[in-house]
């Protein structure tokens, strides 16, 4: 439902036509019976921070930020907070009454609970994380606030890899062991876990070649691509007998910090929403 009185956000991106948000959110909205809607909105690189403005002078409560533009929202925020400084970007912009624009990213608490809510605590465990983007970065803390001991962090440019454990070493309590996908056969005996957060194997993308029969045998793969809902990575992975937590956990968990802060009310993540999210991704 949605009357003049209505709360309105958005989603901005390009392209944003694929955009997820407008039906998880309308979910929620529907059920919890909320006056308001999230409106996906296609917006070139060099008009972000004009739309922004005027999307603040309609009286938007904010806006839920992708690719390309994470980066730009984080630098046009008045405040940050830590998640979205230790990540350089922000995949949210909260506006406040007095004109304040406050940017957040909940990608990282967004896979924190996903992690949690399939495997607990990660007190004591080795993780193998592939890829050295942002993505990786907000992977790296998540993994390192649910307690794990060690990540390994391979990239196919490894000088990424060293790069990124040089900066997130000082901020992290977990030993960061940076390298290239041809560690793969050193370190994926020892793996409790197994994170992909390269691009490859998103649709269109070769998948990693990476041999599992080397993955110990109880290790759980984890793959932040939800499109396609079951990649190449974790088809595998299952074909194997492992235990596998796919993209959508994250999508849901990262949009509930987004919706309250937007609505007001803290939604639930629940099997009818996973339910429909599916559904969508399948007719996609
Ligand atoms: P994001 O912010 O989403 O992490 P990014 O900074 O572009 O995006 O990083 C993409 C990651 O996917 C990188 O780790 C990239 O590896 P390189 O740094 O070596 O380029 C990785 N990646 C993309 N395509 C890949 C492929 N075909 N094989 C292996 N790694 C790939």
């Amino acid at each position: 439902m949605l009357t003049g009185a209505g709360k309105v956000a958005g989603v901005v991106g390009w392209p944003i036509a694929h955009s997820l948000s407008p039906l998880l959110h309308g979910y929620w909205l529907d059920a919890l019976k909320i006056d308001g809607a999230l409106v996906p909105l296609a917006v070139a690189r060099e008009d972000f921070a004009r739309v922004i403005a005027g999307l603040q002078r309609a009286g938007f409560r904010g806006v839920n930020v992708t690719v390309p533009h994470k980066e730009a929202a984080f630098a046009l925020a008045h405040s940050c907070d830590a998640a979205a400084k230790a990540a350089g970007a922000a995949n949210l912009l909260v506006f406040h009454d007095d004109g304040r624009i406050e940017g957040r990213n909940t990608d990282t608490v967004g896979l924190t609970e996903s992690v949690r809510d399939a495997m607990g605590s990660l007190q004591g465990r080795i993780i193998v994380l592939l890829g050295a983007g942002g993505a990786a970065r907000g992977a790296v803390l998540a993994l390192d606030g649910l307690g794990a001991t060690k990540v390994h962090i391979l990239n196919r440019h490894a000088d990424r890899a060293v790069m990124l454990a040089r900066s997130l070493q000082p901020v992290v309590q977990c030993e960061i062991v940076p390298g290239g996908l041809r560690d793969w056969d050193q370190v994926a005996g020892a793996a409790d876990l197994l994170v992909n957060t390269t691009s490859a194997g998103m649709k269109g993308n070769l998948p990693l070649g990476l041999d599992l029969a080397l993955l110990r045998g109880g290790a759980t793969v984890l793959d932040i691509v939800y499109n396609p809902l079951e990649t190449e990575l974790l088809k595998r992975a299952k074909a194997r007998g492992h235990a596998t937590i796919d993209g959508l956990g994250m999508l849901m968990h990262q949009a509930a910090p987004s919706f309250e802060a937007f609505f007001g009310v803290k939604p639930k993540v629940t099997a009818g929403l996973r339910a429909r999210l599916e559904q969508a991704l399948r007719h996609a």
